[in-house]
């Protein structure tokens, strides 16, 4: 049995506990919806439960493809046990297709194709509104070495190499994610989720957006569509 200990953090989504380990916490899955730099809140029922499930079975999957997270094991509905890392400040997006924030700031056209895919960095900053950066910002806010950051290109690459067969097997097109890495033991680890939060998905058949575009966008169906994936995923 692991007993939850302090509340450590609590972010948008998320709250972490200390456990009796001093290199192990707790992720708690809530149900708080955000968008536009939380602007915009919401609840989606059962996010917490969805986005938990999800990635307790895309973290091992992962893992099995040579990419190391910080995930230890699923606890229950709503937690998982991981690894405690030092979050690198940096959020990198990756992009098979252009939408959303890319469509507004470049004019690139809805949904055209980006091959080979496009990696881009923002700084995990929320009194800043998480900025786009580039690579020279990172090495002048220290935020990552230039090696650690040729590594977090490569790992997400591959991560995108590895989830967009898995994804297309359910029908499902992955248009572009996010991703958030860790530093434990001097090695960067993938941390974080991988979830419709992070992730944008889009129905192969019918176009359908199957993410939290439809919270963003008020496209309705919202809970309905994160049972979908779940099904489709874990199902
Ligand atoms: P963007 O098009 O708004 O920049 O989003 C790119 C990807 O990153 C998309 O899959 C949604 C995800 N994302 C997050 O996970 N958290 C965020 O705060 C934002 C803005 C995007």
């Amino acid at each position: 049995m692991m007993t939850k200990g302090n509340l450590l953090y609590e972010g948008k989504a998320k709250k972490i506990f200390l456990t009796e380990k001093d290199d192990e916490v707790i992720q708690y899955f809530k149900d708080d919806a955000t968008a536009f730099n939380a602007q915009k809140r919401g609840t989606i029922l059962e996010k917490g439960v969805v986005n938990n499930k999800i990635s307790s079975t895309l973290f091992p999957y992962l893992a099995e493809a040579g990419i190391p997270s910080h995930f230890i094991q699923q606890l229950n509905d709503r937690e998982m046990l991981t690894r405690r890392v030092k979050i690198i400040p940096v959020e990198v997006v990756v992009r098979n297709r252009a939408t959303g924030s890319i469509v507004k700031r470049l004019g690139l056209e809805e949904g055209l194709i980006i091959d080979p895919p496009l990696i881009e960095f923002f700084y995990k900053d929320d009194s800043l509104g998480d900025p786009l950066i580039t690579e020279d910002h990172i090495r002048l806010l220290k935020l990552a070495t230039p090696s650690q950051l040729e590594e977090l290109r490569r790992q997400a690459l591959k991560i995108n190499e590895v989830l967009q067969p898995f994804f297309q097997k359910r029908g499902m097109m992955l248009v572009d994610f996010k991703l958030e890495f860790g530093l434990w033991n001097g090695q960067i680890i993938l941390a974080d989720e991988i979830s419709p939060d992070t992730c944008r998905f889009w129905d192969i058949q019918t176009g359908e957006r199957m993410d939290k575009d439809r919270f963003r966008k008020d496209l309705g169906r919202i809970e309905e569509t994160y049972q979908e994936v779940l099904k489709r995923v874990c199902g």
